[in-house]
């Protein structure tokens, strides 16, 4: 328990969208969208480049949300009533939910465990995606 009371181990749900229509199993790639500043449904519709490539690389298209936008909301509706809520909102918790995510795709998807993982994003997404590669190089390839 910190000191606002939170519980350190308290859980959120996360969105995240997935289009498995081109995924090669043996040899394919997860593209992973580092979810930035909106509803995560509106980056997927409007990052063409990954759906333009995802069959000539067998992708598995991953698009996860950010923490505090969209459906992802780690207090619910209070989210933003009060500032002390709002002090899980930074890009390294961020990246942290992301590497989490990778984890458990990982987990969850057959055939997946060798699969290398590209990060893919735009503007503040960008950061987030090349900030995930370095911070965490044994969970993302590029
Ligand atoms: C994304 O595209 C789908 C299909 O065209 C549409 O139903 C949905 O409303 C769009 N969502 C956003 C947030 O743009
Ligand atoms: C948040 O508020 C909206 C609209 O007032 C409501 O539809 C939704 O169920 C609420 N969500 C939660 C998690 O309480």
């Amino acid at each position: 328990i910190d000191h606002f009371g939170f519980a350190e181990d308290s859980t959120f749900k996360q969105r995240f969208l997935v289009a498995d229509q081109h995924w090669r199993q043996d040899d394919g790639t997860i593209l992973f969208y580092t979810g930035n500043e909106g509803d995560i449904a509106w980056f997927a519709n409007n990052t063409g480049l990954m759906w333009n490539i995802a069959e000539e690389l067998g992708a598995i298209l991953i698009f996860a949300e950010h923490r505090y936008y969209g459906e992802s909301l780690p207090f619910g509706n209070k989210s933003f009533d009060d500032a002390r809520y709002l002090n899980y909102l930074t890009s390294e918790q961020a990246l942290a939910d992301f590497a989490v995510l990778v984890q458990h795709l990982k987990k969850t998807i057959p055939g997946s465990q060798e699969t290398p993982v590209i990060a893919i994003g735009g503007s503040y997404g960008g950061m987030l995606a090349a900030w995930f590669r370095m911070k965490y190089p044994h969970v993302v390839a590029g």
